[in-house]
C-alpha cells in the first residue's frame, strides 16, 4: 500500500541531492511511502492509496535520539529543586534511582519506559537508543536491557554507570565485565561507560569497553561532562561510535574528534538542568568533527523528551545555526548510532517523520517551549 504525505509546504530531506542546501529542502512537496519506506519525493498532489494532508506545513525527518536512559523508576524532583537553589550536580545521584529501579517489577519498568517512549514520539522523536544503568546488579541490569529491547533495537548496556554502594570500584568493574556483561550482551547492541571523576577512571573505562567489544558490542562513552577528562581521547582511541556530553573539551580533544569517526554528541538539556556551562559546539563544528544532539532523557540530569528544547539551547547558547542543530538531531543522531536507515528522508529511508504545526523548521527554535509537533510517523505509520 502507498501512503502520501501531501501538500508539504517545506520538506526537509537531509539530502542535498534532493533539494536546497545542506537540509535538502523541497517546497510544495509530496512524500510517497511504500511498505514503511520513502519511495519518492514528488510535487504536491501525488497519487496514493492513502493520503495525509500536511496542509502547507513543514515536515522534517523524525528526530533520532541517540542518548536516553528511559528505563528507571522513582523521581528526583527534589534533587533538581536543590540544584536550582545552588547544590551541585554529582554522579552519585544515580544511586538514588538505582534503589527505586531495583525495587520495581519488570512489568512496572516496562510500563514506565513505554510511556516515556510515547512521550518522545509526541515530541517528534522517531528512533531512540535506550541505556540500562540504573540496576547496577546482574539481574536488574538484565531486566533493564530486556525492557529496553522491547522498545528499540539500539539497546546500550551501561552497567558501568556508577559504582554501587557496597563495592570497591575494581571489584565492580570485574562484575560488569564478567557475569553482568554475559547476561546483558545478548540483549544489547552497544556498551557504554561513564568515564568521569566520581564514576570510572580511564583504566576502568578501558577495561569495560574492551570487554564489551570482545563480546561483540559497539562502543559508546559518557565523557567530559563534569570537567576535562580522558573520556574523549579514550573514545577516539578505541573507535567508539560516539562520545557524549563533551561539555569540557581541550584543544587536543577537539583535534582528536575532528580526525576520527567518533561523533561528538551534545546533551544541552543536561547542561541546562545541572547548571553547567554549555559546550562550544561552533569550535567542534569548525574543526570538522561530526556532531549530534540528544535529549539524554533521565531522572537526574535531564528529564526531558523535548528535542526542540535541545535545539533551542544549541542555537541560543552553543553557537550552532538552526540548520546545524536540526541536522545534528536527525542525521547526526543516526551517525552516532551508525545507521543509514534513519535521520533523513531520501528514497529507501525508513519513513520516520514529524509534521510541524509551523511553516518552517526554524519555528522549533523561534518558538521555544511550544509543542509544534502535529504528527509523528514511524515506518510510515502514524503514532502521534
Ligand atoms: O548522562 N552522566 C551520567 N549519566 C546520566 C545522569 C544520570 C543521573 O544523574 O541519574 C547523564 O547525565
Amino acid at each position: 500500500m502507498t501512503v502520501v504525505v501531501d501538500h508539504i509546504g517545506l520538506l526537509v530531506t537531509n539530502d542535498e541531492a534532493l533539494g536546497e542546501g545542506p537540509l535538502g529542502v523541497v517546497k510544495d512537496a509530496a512524500l510517497v511511502i511504500e511498505d514503511g519506506r520513502v519511495a519518492a519525493v514528488e510535487r504536491a498532489g501525488a497519487a496514493a492509496d492513502q493520503r495525509i494532508d500536511a496542509a502547507g506545513r513543514c515536515v522534517i525527518p523524525g528526530f533520532v535520539d541517540s542518548h536516553t536512559h528511559l528505563v528507571f523508576a522513582g523521581d528526583r524532583g527534589d534533587e533538581f529543586a536543590a540544584r536550582m537553589a545552588g547544590a551541585p550536580y554529582a554522579a552519585g545521584g544515580i544511586r538514588v534511582t538505582t534503589d527505586a529501579t531495583r525495587a520495581a517489577s519488570t512489568e512496572e519498568l516496562a510500563a514506565l519506559a513505554a510511556a516515556r517512549k510515547r512521550e518522545a514520539h509526541r515530541a517528534g522523536i522517531t528512533h531512540l537508543e535506550i541505556k540500562s544503568g540504573y540496576g547496577l546488579d546482574v539481574e536488574t541490569e538484565r531486566r533493564s536491557c530486556e525492557v529496553a529491547a522491547q522498545l528499540t533495537d539500539d539497546v546500550t548496556f551501561l552497567g558501568a554507570h556508577v559504582v554501587p554502594a557496597g563495592y570497591e570500584a575494581d571489584d565492580y568493574v570485574a562484575l560488569v565485565t564478567g557475569d553482568m556483561l554475559g547476561a546483558c550482551a545478548p540483549l544489547a547492541r552497544w556498551i557504554d561507560v561513564f568515564c568521569e571523576d566520581g564514576a570510572f577512571d580511564a583504566d576502568q573505562s578501558r577495561a569495560v569497553l574492551e570487554a564489551g567489544r570482545a563480546a561483540g558490542l559497539g562502543l559508546r562513552v559518557h565523557g567530559n561532562q563534569l570537567g576535562p577528562g580522558p573520556g574523549v581521547q579514550l573514545a577516539v582511541e578505541l573507535g567508539a561510535a560516539s562520545v557524549d556530553h563533551c561539555t569540557y573539551l581541550t584543544d587536543a580533544d577537539v583535534d582528536a574528534l575532528a580526525g576520527s569517526d567518533t561523533v561528538a554528541t551534545f546533551l544541552p538539556a543536561t547542561d541546562f538542568s545541572t547548571r553547567q556551562p554549555y559546550p562550544d559546539a561552533r569550535r567542534v563544528l569548525d574543526a570538522g568533527a561530526t556532531v549530534a544532539i540528544a535529549t539524554n532523557c533521565n531522572p537526574g540530569s535531564s528529564y526531558t523528551t523535548s528535542m526542540a528544547f535541545c535545539l533551542a539551547l544549541a542555537v541560543r547558547d552553543m553557537g550552532m545555526t538552526t540548520e546545524e542543530a536540526l541536522l545534528a538531531a536527525t542525521r547526526g543522531g543516526a551517525r552516532a548510532l551508525r545507521r543509514t536507515d534513519v535521520g533523513h528522508l531520501a528514497p529507501g529511508a525508513r519513513a520516520d517523520l514529524a509534521i510541524l504545526d509551523a511553516p518552517s523548521y526554524s519555528h522549533l527554535v523561534y518558538r521555544p517551549g511550544v509543542p509544534l509537533v502535529a504528527g509523528t510517523l514511524v515506518g510510515g505509520r502514524r503514532l502521534a
